[in-house]
């Protein structure tokens, strides 16, 4: 479907900057169109993951993750051929837009790439549009053409990373309704603390779900919170605690125990994690009636919930579509946030550069 316009500009690249947690990443995003159809091109997109560096620390520091964003911003700007380079300077590349996550996240790491855009408006006289990081997840399934052929509202969204757990009802481009929420920890959250606990390093959830690839998700009984409970919202701070004192009674006294038991310890807790994200998904979407159901976010990239939800679906609501987003645009990327903010542009939400700062409590 395409987007309704209130811009007549049939074609628009954007420059996309995303600097929200632990991933400086940029891209040029190329939109154009002729009559009804359109194309969207990607020519250029690089991201600089601060992992290895906060993995020492077990999990992310914001002032390290601020300093390293201003570090890599300027080389991926560079890259990106947005300025010129060297002594033989390139033309540097011409976009039309600038799109910037401006919340929610870390108030420090979204400064640096609100700054460095609103500084790049400023030069340049391109317009600016500030983007909800969730937002961006959003969009980031609607960047594989096959899934923009199927792109049909209402769309039923989970939304799953490690800030946030939310089932979204997506009525139409930037019109959103929040059907579900996590009332403590995001599911990402619960993958990374629960990982932490076991000794695992930092970001737990791509660790977690390697281990369990060799364990039995049966062996140790943990919680499932609110699965019972008939509303959409979820809840797993429990299975933090049931963890932490699963661990304190059995492993405290014996690493090699734990080590030995890592396996089923992991698929049981990645058990837990999705069974609950599948079962408020399929609910929400039996009650919301949505034409398809996109996975975004982090957590999304995991294995386990992308074939229990495919199961799941194809059983009980074989005439909905799950659309997730291209291998490798799970967990943050600038690609996302051109896309939303395309979005945006479209629709003339057009911010003043003067006026923009970082809103790191945003909501969507
Ligand atoms: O979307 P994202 O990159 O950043 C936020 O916006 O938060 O998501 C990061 C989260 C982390 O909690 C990480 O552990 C989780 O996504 N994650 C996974 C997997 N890959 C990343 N969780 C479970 N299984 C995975 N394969
Ligand atoms: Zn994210």
């Amino acid at each position: 479907m395409p987007i309704s316009s209130k811009l007549q500009a049939p074609s628009l690249k954007i420059l996309g900057i995303e600097t929200s947690c632990d991933e400086t990443s940029v891209a040029i995003l190329d939109y154009s169109e002729r009559g009804t159809r359109y194309a969207v091109r990607l020519p250029h997109h690089e991201t600089a993951t601060q992992i290895p560096i906060h993995r020492r620390y077990g999990g992310v520091v914001p002032e390290v993750a601020a300093r390293t964003h201003v570090a890599e911003l300027v080389s991926l700007l560079e890259r990106a051929g947005i300025f010129g380079r060297g002594t033989a300077r390139r033309a540097p590349t011409s976009f039309d837009a600038i799109a910037v996550t401006r919340g929610p996240g870390l108030a420090t790491a979204l400064r640096v790439g609100v700054e460095g855009a609103r500084t790049l408006a400023m030069l340049t006289g391109k317009p600016i549009v500030g983007v909800n990081h969730l937002e961006g997840h959003l969009a980031s399934a609607w960047l594989v053409p096959e899934n923009r052929r199927h792109w049909e509202f209402p769309i039923l969204a989970l939304l799953v990373s490690g800030g946030h757990s939310e089932l979204v009802l997506m009525r139409d481009f930037c019109k959103y309704k929040v059907v579900g929420r996590t009332r403590d920890d995001a599911a990402g959250e619960a993958f990374d603390k629960t990982a932490k606990l076991l000794g695992l390093p930092y970001p737990g959830g791509p660790e977690m779900s390697k281990q369990a690839l060799t364990g039995n998700s049966q062996a140790f009984d943990l919680p499932r919170p609110m699965l019972k409970d008939k509303g959409l919202d979820m809840s797993f701070s429990g299975l933090k605690t049931a963890v932490r004192v699963l661990a304190d009674k059995e492993f405290q006294t014996s690493i090699s125990k734990l080590q030995e038991a890592l396996p089923d310890l992991c698929a049981s807790i990645q058990a837990a994690i999705t069974d609950v994200l599948v079962e408020k998904t399929v609910r929400a979407a039996k009650f919301h009636h949505p034409k398809a159901i996109i996975m975004v976010g982090g957590v999304s990239a995991n294995g386990e919930l992308q074939k229990k939800m495919a199961l799941r679906v194809k059983a009980e609501l074989p005439d909905i579509r799950l659309l997730k987003p291209p291998s490798g645009f799970y967990t943050d990327n600038a690609a996302m946030i051109a896309a939303a903010g395309l979005w945006r542009l479209r629709l003339g939400k057009i911010d003043a550069w003067k006026k923009m700062d970082a809103e790191p409590e945003l909501d969507l």
